[in-house]
């Protein structure tokens, strides 16, 4: 495992552009899995610059977010869907047809997570996932539980998770239930790399350095071969 302590976001968000437009580079037809969230945006600014800058081709990068609301359509700002057309690929060369987006409006939900993980399996796997981290340890929507899950699914939100993201819905209308990725998927990628503010240095801590169990779900990424960690904060971890 890499693990990188930056002293800014800036930092952390230029090192994670730089790591995953070395992967893009490296194999222009990569799949990328992506995450939403206050912590990638910086990376995405960044990669944005880099493709306006005639640094970076995305058209045959194929991307897989990790996860989507339930009952939140694509024109609504709160959607992950949304939010990756807005901070992403709506300022690069991808063909929209190309990312996939769990469909937050199945009512089939469960044929919906089936065929995302059919998909990934399709697409080849994926060959770098980028990930945030909940305070309570979550990844995707990945929630503490007594098992690690495997499969893309629809989950219940834990209160903490719904505290935690609120500061989205000022008006109310949080979604109680998001489809998740599942462990299988996320740990498949070739490459993991976790990105993490300097508010999350305690749950990053115990996801890394304490025991692997279910009640800290990231803290399975120390099962996998290759991580990298960008995390900001004055101590080391
Ligand atoms: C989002 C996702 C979540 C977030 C996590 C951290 O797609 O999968 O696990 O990565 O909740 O969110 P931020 O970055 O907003 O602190």
């Amino acid at each position: 495992m890499r693990i990188i302590k930056t002293k800014t976001y800036e930092e952390m968000s230029a090192i994670a552009a730089g790591i995953i437009g070395g992967q893009v580079l490296l194999k222009p037809n990569c799949v990328l899995g992506l995450a939403t969230g206050s912590s990638p945006i910086g990376a995405y600014k960044d990669l944005v610059k880099s493709y306006e800058d005639g640094i970076l081709d995305f058209s045959e990068v194929r991307t897989v977010n990790l996860d989507e609301y339930c009952g939140l359509d694509d024109t609504n700002p709160n959607s992950y869907r949304y939010f990756m057309n807005h901070n992403f690929f709506d300022h690069i060369n991808i063909d929209k047809y190309r990312t996939y987006v769990p469909n937050g409006l199945a009512t089939d939900w469960k044929t919906e997570c089936d065929n995302y993980d059919k998909l990934i399996r399709a697409l080849g796997g994926i060959d770098l996932q980028l990930l945030g981290i909940g305070f309570n340890g979550h990844i995707g929507f990945n929630e503490p539980s007594d098992h690690f899950e495997l499969e893309t699914r629809r989950v219940a939100l834990t209160e903490s998770t719904m505290k935690a993201n609120s500061r989205f819905f000022p008006n109310g209308g949080m979604p109680t239930h998001a489809l998740t990725m599942g462990f299988k998927s996320i740990l498949s990628a070739k490459k993991i790399l976790l990105i993490a503010g300097p508010e999350k240095f305690d749950i990053v801590q115990k996801a890394l350095k304490g025991p692997v169990t279910p009640e800290v779900p990231a803290s399975i990424l120390q099962l996998h071969d290759n991580v990298s960690v960008v995390y900001t904060a004055d101590r080391d971890i």
